[in-house]
């Protein structure tokens, strides 16, 4: 059984699970784009819930599950962003490549400077699949995404080639490396949520693959970045969340409610003091304290 919320129909909030949702309450090429950051099998604890599988083949079974639901929902010309862990992936992209058109293999980077591996090479990145329902009729908005070219803004070099010598562009399409750094503690949009992406990276997914009104779809909302982002850029989203906890922020961020069921709802209450009385350092990274393995 889910709940339903949402405002004048233009942001919807469902608490429930994903699958159930998706197969129950969303009509069959409704959405324009679906952004699904899954738990990943690692061993994270996300509220009541364990992010453990019995075993990967089980975990890759129930991942097939919902991403058959997705393709569903997704209009013909809609566009579906795909998260897993390195280690699943490879199982994701096999399974999709048959359905639907990878156009980008993505890697979220980031630098990180909390737990260190001391016995393998650290892991830095997570893997996006970008990928659509026909590669001949999809939303890709260039001059929405378009980033400094260092050539020709920071380097001022000349290019040579053609007829006519001419400078080389200013800006450019994000090439398939994107570096943007983990949500920290001390970053306003910071919630109390182990796997928290940044808002930075929904803004270029959702100004790259949709429009102004259209449909933005998160199975597994998390702190709602998705939705919140949806709403800033004039989307209308659809955020579903199992647990009850995150679900709350989703209330508050993405409805603006003030309460739910009598309880007050407020953003983290941050504390900026060490134990010794001094201020605690930017960029501390709270997420690293989450990581333990399945
Ligand atoms: C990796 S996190 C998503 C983080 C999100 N992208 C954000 O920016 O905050 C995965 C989320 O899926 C939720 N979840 C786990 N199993 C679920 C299920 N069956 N249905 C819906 N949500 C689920 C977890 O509670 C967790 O918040």
């Amino acid at each position: 059984m889910s709940q339903k919320f949402h405002d004048r129909g233009d942001h919807i909030i469902y608490h429930g699970d994903a699958l159930d949702v998706l197969n129950s309450s969303i009509p069959t090429e409704s959405v324009d784009l679906i952004f699904a950051d899954p738990p990943y099998n690692i061993g994270k604890r996300f509220s009541q819930f364990e992010d453990c599988w019995p075993s990967e083949t089980e975990y890759v079974e129930w991942s097939y599950k919902w991403i058959d639901e997705c393709i569903r929902i997704l209009k013909p010309s809609g566009t579906i962003y795909l998260m897993t862990s390195t280690q699943a992936m490879p199982y994701f992209d096999l399974y999709v490549r048959s359905k639907l058109s990878i156009l980008s293999r993505i890697v979220w980077y980031y630098d990180s400077s909390g737990v260190q591996a001391k016995k393998h090479y650290g892991s830095l990145y997570e893997p996006i699949l970008h990928c659509v329902k026909d590669k001949k009729s999809y939303c890709f908005n260039t001059n929405e995404i378009l980033v400094e070219a260092k050539t020709g803004a920071k380097r001022n070099l000349i290019d040579y080639r053609g007829v006519v010598p001419k400078p080389y562009n200013t800006k450019k399409v994000p090439g398939n490396v994107w570096e943007f750094p983990r949500v920290r503690y001390r970053m306003d949009e910071y919630e109390k949520h182990p796997s928290q992406k940044p808002e930075a990276l929904l803004e270029r997914i959702i100004l790259a693959s949709s429009r102004k009104g259209d449909t933005v779809l998160d199975p597994f909302s998390g702190t709602f970045t998705t939705g919140i982002v949806s709403k800033k850029l004039g989307r209308k989203s659809i955020s579903i969340e199992s647990q009850e906890e995150y679900v709350k922020i989703g209330l508050r961020r993405v409805l603006g409610h003030k309460e739910y069921q009598g309880e007050h709802l407020s953003s983290v209450t941050k504390n900026t003091t060490m134990k010794n009385g001094r201020s605690a350092k930017h960029g501390v990274e709270m997420g690293d304290l989450f990581n333990v393995n399945c």
